[in-house]
């Protein structure tokens, strides 16, 4: 993998998440399982829950402000705004058109959703990159969102790899953070039944150890994929990688990745040099999605985010590798190379004091919460009150009002229509 003399990759990167979250230790106790389980067995030590008032569209334009403001970048200079998400709120009316109206940006921007399951946001990342390098882009810069709420329901056993929150990218050349290896990436498909969501649910169906099985063969099928483009397959080795990011629907799954990954590469296993590779490419980078939770699309994202915040300058001009996986199901396999002085940007991409002013919620109020969910999206429904999840801040979902969804700050007094 040579660099680019023009490289594309993430100029800019921020993480938004709901205002409330749940504690592990709190949901064993009332489902009666061991806490090991969830904390240990899973990898999870927290779960973020959206309120009825928080949903995709104010979780990506928040996302998306911090990104923007956070490294100075004009609303001016996006030419495309995709948004990936397997939590749309509309059949026909994508999430990114609204979300383009609160950024305000241009009307010649290109806008659009992507779905496929949790691999939306980085089909998003590999179709802008191609936009940029064709020269269609014109100078110009992609905005990326992963935004999504992930929900299986009271009781199941996918209720502790629950989360919400938005991962917002900026997408251009000469980026300030990561290069992308454009000529490198391992794709996969194949229709499974391992992870869906009818149109009449709110919650998503999962075949949960089935999809894992379904994940770990994408993983091999995207990596052989990529292997086939390069000269020397050994260049997209663990070894060779600074740091290895995988979708992690809750943390173990990224242990069982990094095992799959390394086992390709070697005959026998050695659990020595296994436990030693996750530890130092993998392990610390999952402390967010460990208070998060799973958040789709954009958890691969977020393992991205907790590496770039503590990014070491050493770590400057090496290769990292990502591996993104939808349910149902589609993935790829690519790589990256850390920018050029991208250590001083860490300081922007931390969201370390958001994480910590949240509300820490009782079993009780998320149970109900849910069960209110169910119906915030009924027309006329009064469910989307700020002020009852006391809620801050001037950005809400106020709920659907004449078959409209309207956003705007607390209710009536700032109400503001959309469409
Ligand atoms: N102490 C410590 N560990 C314990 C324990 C205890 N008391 N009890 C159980 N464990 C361990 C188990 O040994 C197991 O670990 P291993 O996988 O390493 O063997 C782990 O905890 C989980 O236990 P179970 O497998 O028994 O858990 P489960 O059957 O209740 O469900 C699950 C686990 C299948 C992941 C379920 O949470 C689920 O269905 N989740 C949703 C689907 C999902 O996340 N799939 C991932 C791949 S698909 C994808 O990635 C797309 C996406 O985002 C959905």
């Amino acid at each position: 993998m040579t660099p680019s003399k023009n490289p594309v990759g993430i100029d800019a990167i921020a993480f938004a998440g709901p205002q409330c979250y749940l504690d592990m230790r709190d949901l064993a106790a009332a489902r009666k399982i061991d806490p090991d389980k969830f904390t240990k067995g899973l990898g999870q030590e927290q779960m973020a829950v959206a309120t009825p008032c928080e949903d995709t569209v104010t979780l990506a334009a928040k996302a998306a402000q911090a990104t923007l403001k956070n490294f100075d970048i004009d609303p001016s200079e996006i030419g495309t705004l995709i948004v990936g998400t397997e939590t749309g709120v509309d059949h026909a009316k994508p999430v990114a058109v609204y979300v383009h109206e609160i950024l305000g940006l241009p009307s010649n921007c290109r806008t659009f959703e992507t779905k496929h399951a949790c691999f939306g946001g980085m089909a998003g990342v590999g179709t802008s990159a191609d936009w940029i390098a064709s020269g269609r882009a014109r100078g110009r810069k992609a905005l990326i969102i992963a935004s999504d709420i992930a929900r299986y329901g009271i009781g199941t056993a996918g209720e502790p790899t629950q989360g919400a929150g938005a991962v917002a990218l900026v997408i251009g050349q000469n980026p300030r953070l990561m290069n992308l290896h454009l000529n490198c990436i391992g794709d996969y498909t194949r229709q499974v039944m391992d992870f869906w969501r009818p149109l009449y649910s709110k919650y998503a169906f999962a075949d949960g150890h089935y999809s894992i099985q379904c994940y770990l063969d994408a993983l091999e099928g995207a990596l052989a994929d990529a292997k086939s483009q390069v000269d020397d397959p050994h260049t997209l080795n663990t070894d060779s990688m600074e740091a290895c990011f995988y979708h992690v629907p809750f943390v173990k799954m990224a242990l069982k990745a990094h095992r799959r990954h390394v086992e390709l590469q070697h005959d026998v296993m050695n659990d020595k040099a296994l436990n030693e590779s996750y530890a130092q490419r993998v392990a610390p980078w999952l402390t967010l999605n460990a208070t998060v939770g799973n958040i789709y699309t954009g958890s691969i994202f977020l393992a991205l985010i907790d590496f770039l915040r503590r990014l070491d300058p050493s770590s400057e001009g090496k290769n990292t590798s990502f591996f993104a996986y939808g349910s149902g199901c589609g993935a790829s396999y690519s790589a990256g190379q850390v920018a050029d002085n991208a250590a001083a940007w860490r300081h922007l991409v931390d969201p370390a004091a958001q994480l910590a002013a949240r509300r820490r919620l009782t079993v009780e109020e998320y149970e109900r919460l849910m069960h209110e969910d169910e119906h915030a999206d009924d027309n006329e429904a009064t469910h989307s009150d700020p002020t009852r999840w006391q809620l801050d801040g001037d950005l809400f979902y106020l709920g659907t009002h004449n078959h409209q969804r309207v956003y705007g700050g607390m209710p009536k007094a700032h109400m503001k229509r959309a469409g």
